[in-house]
């Protein structure tokens, strides 16, 4: 299994790819929020439905957990005067995070090392919680929602996207087939669980562009062509096995 910490340190610590930025503005147009340097499925309809499902008051306090470079929660937190408490476990990202704030000139926040299991944030500290394309990535789902209840305080909101999966994905952390039972269990009330649009036709294309362009990739990385081609085609077979990529709004009680 891949030790995701040094993988997405790696990742993060190089400048964001240009040639991925130009594969995702064909595949999702307008819907790519390019200035954001996501490195995700994030869509401009998936950030205005976390806007909007976060209820959050101006100065309301918002998480982001597994904020990458941070784009999404700092948008998030610019249009609703927010402040942000971006929580991730490559310090590179937290890094290009914190030069993303400044220059998007959003102030009040703060983004330190955490996992999904432990954020290091205080209990019922946080109005909202969003997570983007990251849970997936928790060794440990049961216990990254029971994370969400503790952080969050009575009444906050949860607002999440990720995906469910049909069996067990290779060289990936054990997923589930339903995500309600877990977030239930841990105290929440799921209010809505909405696949987004389009997600599997566009998230194919951008696995086939990749491999079309995987020379200008490897090229622009320094990576291997061999292993980054073996690497984005494991990640087209594991998308096979995903049944939704969904929305959640969940609130604790
Ligand atoms: C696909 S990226 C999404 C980043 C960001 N949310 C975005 O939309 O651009 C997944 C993120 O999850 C982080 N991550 C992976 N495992 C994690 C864990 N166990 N706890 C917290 N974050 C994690 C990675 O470092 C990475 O930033």
């Amino acid at each position: 299994m891949t030790d995701w910490k040094a993988a997405f340190t790696t990742t993060f610590g190089a400048p964001a790819s240009a040639v991925s930025a130009g594969i995702w503005a064909d595949v999702y147009g307008d819907e790519y929020p390019a200035e954001l340097d996501t490195y995700s499925f994030v869509t401009r309809t998936d950030l205005r439905d976390i806007v909007a499902g976060a209820r959050l008051e101006p100065g309301g306090r918002l998480a982001d957990i597994g904020c990458g470079r941070g784009g999404p929660g700092l948008w998030v937190a610019a249009r609703t005067y927010a402040t942000l408490t971006g929580v991730d476990i490559a310090e590179t990202a937290l890094a290009s995070a914190r030069r993303r704030a400044e220059a998007m000139d959003v102030e009040a926040t703060d983004f330190q090392i955490g996992s999904f299991s432990d954020t290091g944030l205080e209990d019922a500290s946080f109005d909202a919680v969003m997570s983007v394309d990251a849970l997936l990535f928790a060794p440990d789902k049961r216990r990254a929602c029971e994370e969400f209840a503790r952080i969050l305080a009575p009444g906050g909101r949860l607002l999440v996207t990720t995906w469910d999966f049909d069996g067990q994905p290779e060289n990936r952390p054990p997923q589930v087939p339903d995500h309600r039972p877990l977030l239930e269990a841990a105290g929440f009330d799921v209010h809505s669980y909405e696949e987004t649009a389009d997600w599997r036709a566009r998230q194919r294309r951008t696995g086939e562009l990749s491999l079309e362009r995987v020379a200008e990739l490897a090229a622009e990385s320094g990576a291997d062509p061999a292993k980054l081609r073996a690497s984005i085609e494991l990640t087209l077979r594991n998308q096979d096995l995903m049944t939704r990529r969904v929305l959640i709004v969940a609130s604790r009680p």
